[in-house]
């Protein structure tokens, strides 16, 4: 019997998960499609994308890209652009599935739009659920949709559950890489540019998300996540630093048993899991030799060196519009670091500041989510801004 093809949309097709998501389906033999297709700028990569995928819609940021892009891609590609071009691909009626992988607080409002056209998610962008986590989680119910997690812990986290209830589960015990400077002190940590910032020791990512990964912010957005996916506390949650990057996340149940997932830090992986799920699929990738890959490594997380993982932990304690507010002054502060405009240490003290002045209201639409970000964003840029010289 001959399987049936997903037709899949995707939300940030030129970015790091984007081209991952291109590899998947050309690794499918013919089980994964595109449907639609979502960048950002970067046109040259996106006709190609379209050259090879044929999708049938393709949408960029601005009416100027649009126009650039028609230029070199098959005249039958409906090309649109801007929130309303996002919000297009995202509700696509020929699309079974649509990739969330937009960076930062942008993916909000197409991931929103693709829940309400009722589609299941592979879920990417973090900033998603940071920001807006009850409210996502409850159009998610109302809709009936599935949420499959792309992110490799939640995957990782997603896997250990199947076939458990919520009921069984005692904790859910996050793995950090720890990320480049695990080791440094916090003088060695003044002096860091956002070349080593970037450089991220097991995983290859855009630089938004790896500059998170080495103030272990992203940890603190994976907490946020989780709290959200799988509906539980935060004091459920544990973060474990584990160098190796192998042990891809674990879950403790009521009987003390820990499960894990194991496996090559390749986010290849968890996106073919995110859309194929409930299958897997054959894919030819190395795998993990677990007798040459050495010893597998628990640390506690150094709270004090890095303060943002404890940030994210009050925003959510906070509760409200506040992890909003720390989602939103995050991706300014690590905007500017990466502009050299502000000092790597400044980063987790804009966020303390802005989180401090504005705290977390009510969420109860979407207008608070949007309010709770600009105020946020406001707030972080004067920060910066009376910083005085750049970096
Ligand atoms: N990379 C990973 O391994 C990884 C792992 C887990 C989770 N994630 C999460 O996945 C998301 C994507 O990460 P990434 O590493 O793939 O990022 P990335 O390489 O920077 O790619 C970001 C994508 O979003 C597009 N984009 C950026 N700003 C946009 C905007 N304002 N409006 C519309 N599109 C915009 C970019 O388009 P252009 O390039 O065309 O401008 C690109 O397609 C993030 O939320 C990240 O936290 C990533």
């Amino acid at each position: 019997m001959t399987k049936a093809t997903k037709r899949i949309a995707v939300l940030g097709s030129t970015g790091s998960i984007g081209k991952s998501v291109m590899d998947i389906v050309r690794m499918s033999r013919g089980r994964l499609e595109i449907a639609g297709l979502a960048a950002g700028r970067n046109t040259a990569l996106l006709s190609e994308q379209i050259r090879e995928f044929k999708p049938s819609m393709a949408a960029v940021m601005t009416e100027e890209l649009a126009q650039d892009l028609r230029s070199g891609v098959p005249s039958d590609v409906n090309i649109v652009y801007g929130k309303e071009g996002y919000k297009a691909i995202a509700s696509m009626p020929d699309a079974d599935l649509v990739v969330s992988s937009m960076v930062g607080a942008a993916g909000l409002i197409p991931t929103l739009a693709a829940i309400e056209a009722g589609k299941d998610v592979a879920l990417a962008n973090k900033e998603t659920l940071v920001a807006a986590g009850a409210l996502v989680m409850d159009l998610v119910r109302e809709k009936g949709v599935n949420l499959l997690p792309i992110d490799s812990e939640h995957s990782a986290i997603f896997q250990c559950l199947q076939g458990y209830r919520d009921c069984q589960v005692n904790k859910i015990i996050l793995t950090a890489s720890g990320g480049p400077f695990r080791q440094k002190d916090s003088s060695q940590l003044r002096d860091i540019t956002p070349e080593q910032a970037v450089a991220h020791p097991n995983w290859s990512m855009g630089a938004k998300i790896s500059v998170d990964s080495s103030t272990l912010m992203n940890k603190g957005l994976e907490v946020i996540e989780a709290r959200w996916l799988f509906s539980i506390p935060p004091e459920r949650i544990q973060v474990a630093v584990h160098p190796q990057s192998i042990v891809h996340s674990m879950v403790e149940f009521v009987d003390g048993s820990i499960i894990a997932q194991l496996g090559m830090a390749d986010m290849r992986v968890p996106i073919s899991y995110a859309l194929m799920w409930p299958e897997r699929m054959k894919l030819d990738l190395p795998t993990l030799d677990i007798l040459t890959c050495g010893p597998l490594t628990f640390e506690p997380p150094r709270m004090e060196e890095f303060p943002c993982l404890g940030l994210a932990f009050k925003a959510l304690e906070m509760g409200g519009t506040a992890p909003t507010v720390l989602n939103a002054a995050n991706e300014v502060a690590v905007e500017a670091f990466l502009q050299k405009k502000i000092p790597y240490l400044s980063i987790p003290r804009i966020i303390s500041d802005v989180l401090h002045d504005i705290g977390g209201g009510a969420m109860e639409n979407l207008d608070d989510v949007l309010r709770a970000d600009a105020l946020a964003r406001l707030k972080a840029h004067v920060l910066i801004d009376s910083q005085g010289e750049p970096a």
